[in-house]
């Protein structure tokens, strides 16, 4: 039962009850007395304190590391009333919520005991900061293309709408701006589908060429910026189990970026073969180029969202972080993994690793591309 000051009093309910519903709880539950003793913790508390298995009589300097529980409990004691405080680490990794009340003697009405009930926040407040992040980008990655927009309309209606060769050059701009947005609305769209368990897949025995393949549309591209692009995929891949289109879209993706960070001149090879991991057969098809590669600080963090290494390198306005976050996210989907390996300077070689499709055909050396 609770008290006025939001304090405990002492409990009637049968004590092994008690005792098994404090230990099975997910908060930690700590009870010291005025001596600062512990009285008894639960296991989520001896976890989130770090405190030795059996506690009971140990004082709290002794046994809990953090200072800031004594402050605590001595605050409850010397006001009688329930204080809260928060255990974060100093690096900020983990977060816990101290609420310390005050466990009132019915017959004295004097605080005997502080009762610290602790919740682990850390995973609460890692999601406030991804949201918080992803607002951020979003704001900022389309900040640019509507100050750009805004800037073209103000001109054209300043008097270039009359100049044809002027306004049609600027509403080419706009339309260019316009799709940039529209890609990367598409793009937050389909990473929230896939996130969310609901893109439909079509699993099925899909063959390596047909993945490798779907980086042929970028020929083209590849060509204007003078750069080779070939295929080596070892007729013994077997195929993979998934869905062809959206598997071809991370091949896709990771050919476009490889172009995109490869000067002119440079080599692009998109690879496959079987390999053998613990017993499963998989399918590790390679994306290699000779570009200006990825800092080892950044290769951790190229599959995030909005993540972009070198903003300096970059133009304005092109690509919005999300094709590696897209592309680890349908990997996963798979059962597959994803990473990337880079010197600066002398390219980069993303991996992807998917189950094969065990009993299918292997790879038809004549649908090989080379
Ligand atoms: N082959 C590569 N070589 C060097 N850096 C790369 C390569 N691939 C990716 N990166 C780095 O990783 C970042 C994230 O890549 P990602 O594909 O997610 O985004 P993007 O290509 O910038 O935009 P989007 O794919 O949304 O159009 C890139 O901005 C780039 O800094
Ligand atoms: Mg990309």
């Amino acid at each position: 039962m609770s008290t006025p000051h939001g304090g405990m009093e002492i409990s009637t309910m049968p004590p092994l009850l008690l005792e098994r519903l404090v230990e099975s709880l997910r908060d930690g539950v700590l009870v010291v007395d005025a001596e600062h003793r512990i009285r008894g913790a639960n296991a989520a508390a001896c976890l989130l304190l770090q405190l030795p298995e059996q506690p009971e009589g140990l004082r709290l300097e002794e046994s809990v590391g953090d200072y800031r529980v004594c402050l605590l409990v001595d605050g409850c004691l010397d006001s009688g009333t329930a204080v809260e405080r928060e255990l974060s680490d100093p690096l900020d990794v983990r977060h816990v919520l101290a609420h310390a009340v005050p466990v009132v003697d019915p017959a004295t009405g004097t605080t005997r005991e502080v009762a610290v009930i602790l919740r682990d926040e850390t995973r609460v407040r890692r999601l406030e900061t991804v949201r918080r992040d992803f607002v951020a980008n979003v704001s900022h990655e389309l900040r640019t293309p509507v100050a750009a927009i805004q800037l073209l309309v103000e001109t054209l209606l300043g008097g270039a709408l009359d100049d044809p060769g002027v306004a049609h050059e600027f509403v080419s701009k706009i339309g260019l701006e316009v799709a940039h947005m529209g890609q990367m609305v598409a793009e937050l769209i389909e990473l929230s589908t896939i996130e969310s368990g609901r893109l439909p897949m079509r699993m099925e025995p899909t063959a390596v060429t047909e993945l490798v393949a779907a980086a042929e549309r970028l020929r083209p591209l590849a060509d204007e910026r003078n750069l080779q692009l070939r295929y080596e995929v070892d007729p013994s891949t077997p195929h993979v189990y998934g869905d062809g289109t959206r598997l071809g879209q991370v091949v896709r993706n990771l050919v476009h970026n490889a172009i995109k960070f490869t000067p002119e001149g440079g080599s692009i090879t998109v690879s496959a073969r079987r390999v053998a991991e613990s017993d499963t057969d998989m399918v590790e098809i390679q994306v290699t180029d000779t570009g200006c590669g990825i800092a080892p600080d950044d290769l951790r963090r190229v599959f995030e969202r909005f993540y972009k290494a070198d903003r300096s390198r970059r133009r304005e306005g092109e690509g919005s972080g999300l094709g590696l976050a897209i592309a680890r996210h349908t990997v996963e989907a798979h059962g597959g993994r994803i990473a990337v390996r880079s010197t600066p300077g002398r390219g980069a070689t993303f991996v992807v690793l998917l189950p094969s499709f065990r009993g299918a055909a292997t790879t038809s050396p004549r649908r090989r591309r080379s």
